[in-house]
Order: C-alpha cells, then sequence, then structure tokens
C-alpha cells in the first residue's frame, strides 16, 4: 500500500480496535476519542450493562487506562483526549482537566471545543506548551479564531472541521476542510487541519486528494477502503456532494480571536451530546 500524505488517526475509544487497523494498514499515525466514543468502549458498555455506573474519579481512570493502551500503538500524530465541557464549563476548568489529561501519556493532544472559553483555555495550553486539537469546528470563522487564539505556539495545534455532521445539514462538509487549508496558506502554518466526522469512503478520498494534514477516520471506513484494495484518488477524482456548498470566506488571520464569530448551532449541540453520553456512563445519571 502506498502511504498517503494524509496522516491517519484512528477515531474511536477501544485500544482493540486501533491494533485491528494497525494490521489492517501496517501503521496508524494517531487516535482520536470523544466522551461518545469513550462510552462505546466495550470495556465501559459491559460495566453499565451489569448495573455499574461510574463516579467521575472512576470515569478518568477508565479514559485513562484507555489512552494510555492506545498510546503506544499510533505514530507521530497522537492521541486526543477530550476534556469533559458542557456549557457552563470555564477556560480555567478545562484547562485543570487538560493539565491532568496531558501528563496521562507522551504523546497526547487536548480537546477543547471551538467556543469562547474553549479557545481561552487553548490559548492558556499553547502557553504551557500543551499540544490541542480544536473540536466541534463547523465554521472559517472558529477555524480563523483557533488560528489567532494559539498564535506563538511551539506546538502543533490541530482543528477538526466535523465534515458529516455539515452533511447532515445538507452543507457540503468537504468544502469546509478545503475552504479552511486555502486560509491557512496565507498563514504561518501552526494550525494543522484535522478532517473529521469522515462517514465514508468518498470523504476519505477527498482527503488526500486535497492533502489534508491529518484525518480522523472510523475503523470500518478504513475496512472499507482495505477492502477496495487501498485506492488512492486519480488525477480525475472529482468529490461529488449533493449538498449546498460552502462559500469560501476572505477573512484576517492577524486579528485577535475575539473578533470572528464563533458561534455555531453544530457546536453547541455537539457539546450536548458529547455531555449526554458522558453522563449515561456516569453513577449521578
Ligand atoms: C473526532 O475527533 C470527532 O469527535 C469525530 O470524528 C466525530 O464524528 P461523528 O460526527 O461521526 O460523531
Amino acid at each position: 500500500m502506498q502511504k498517503p500524505k494524509t496522516k491517519i488517526l484512528v477515531d474511536g475509544g477501544d485500544p482493540e480496535e486501533t491494533r485491528h487497523v494497525k494490521k489492517l494498514l501496517g501503521f496508524v499515525d494517531g487516535q482520536t476519542t470523544n466522551p461518545s466514543l469513550i462510552a462505546k468502549n466495550p470495556h465501559i458498555r459491559q460495566l453499565i450493562a451489569s448495573g455499574h455506573k461510574l463516579n467521575q474519579s472512576e470515569e478518568m481512570a477508565e479514559y485513562k487506562r484507555i489512552v494510555e493502551a492506545i498510546s503506544p500503538l499510533v505514530g507521530s500524530a497522537g492521541v486526543s483526549i477530550e476534556v469533559f465541557a458542557d456549557e457552563s464549563t470555564t477556560a480555567q476548568e478545562m484547562l485543570s482537566q487538560g493539565r491532568e489529561m496531558y501528563r496521562w501519556i507522551p504523546n497526547a493532544y487536548i480537546k477543547y471545543p471551538c467556543t469562547a472559553e474553549g479557545l481561552r483555555a487553548a490559548q492558556m495550553s499553547v502557553k504551557e506548551s500543551i499540544r490541542v486539537n480544536m473540536t466541534l469546528c463547523f465554521s472559517q470563522q472558529q477555524a480563523a479564531a483557533v488560528y489567532a487564539a494559539t498564535k506563538g505556539t511551539k506546538e502543533p495545534v490541530y482543528v477538526s472541521p466535523f465534515v458529516g455532521r455539515l452533511d447532515d445539514i445538507g452543507q457540503n462538509g468537504m468544502d469546509l476542510v478545503k475552504n479552511i487549508k486555502r486560509m491557512f496558506s496565507a498563514g504561518d502554518g501552526h494550525v494543522f487541519v484535522l478532517a473529521a466526522s469522515i462517514r465514508s469512503l468518498e470523504h476519505l478520498l477527498d482527503c488526500f486528494a486535497l492533502e489534508t494534514e491529518l484525518a480522523t477516520v472510523p475503523a470500518k471506513i478504513i475496512e472499507a477502503w482495505a477492502a477496495r484494495g487501498f485506492p488512492m484518488p486519480g488525477k480525475d477524482f472529482a468529490y461529488k456532494s449533493p449538498a449546498r456548498a460552502m462559500a469560501y470566506e476572505a477573512l484576517d488571520l492577524n486579528q485577535p480571536w475575539e473578533k470572528f464569530d464563533i458561534e455555531h448551532e453544530l457546536t453547541r449541540k455537539g457539546i450536548e451530546k458529547f455531555v449526554a453520553d458522558y453522563r449515561a456512563t456516569l453513577l449521578a445519571g
């Protein structure tokens, strides 16, 4: 298999699955996790099914155990660990969690949401040389704010546009990936685009065609790619989406991050879903 330029991360919460993908590909560059994926981890599901809900420190211990098992399996793109944040979690609270999670493994990236508090947490994190992955990104304005908030970082920063969830609301999520890459081509290169919420082989092939720096991919899409003999997009490859095109916005990356319009309904909904999935595993419910 010809290794793509795009780094491939496993989008999941189960070390066994990461091992399986590694066997299929011969390598895994990294891994992303989130509260929904951790709630689906087989051991956590088994505990819940047997009536054992977790308290918060047990949940953290489980999350740590999972990423410790994944950490040595992956390459230089690291393991993204997401803080538990609802709409009232402050930047300082996110940072405290981020600091602790960052110590769990040597190759951690801390995931904060693309909200004002998440951006503040990222700004403070990069000053402490904590690598960050800004998640739930649905607009170019949010990606520009990530760029501005993390300027001067010594560590790489990821921003994760969520392709499939934009497709779900009838907008072409791959356009967002393309637009962010175009916008960042005028920048200093400190933020890398990590295409997330990949739902089809076509999404993955378009990531390769766009030379997206990183893509996080569920095991079943890797399996579909393997079953087809690991095709790569040829010169004639054209990604077709029935969804509405997302227009490119000319934004000035040198503005302070607070100047960008970072509100997005899907970011709010995404936080609600992560919180609900996380709470479903907890004692208090
Ligand atoms: C990874 O970082 C994201 O959390 C994940 O790709 C989201 O995927 P989904 O939209 O399919 O839940």
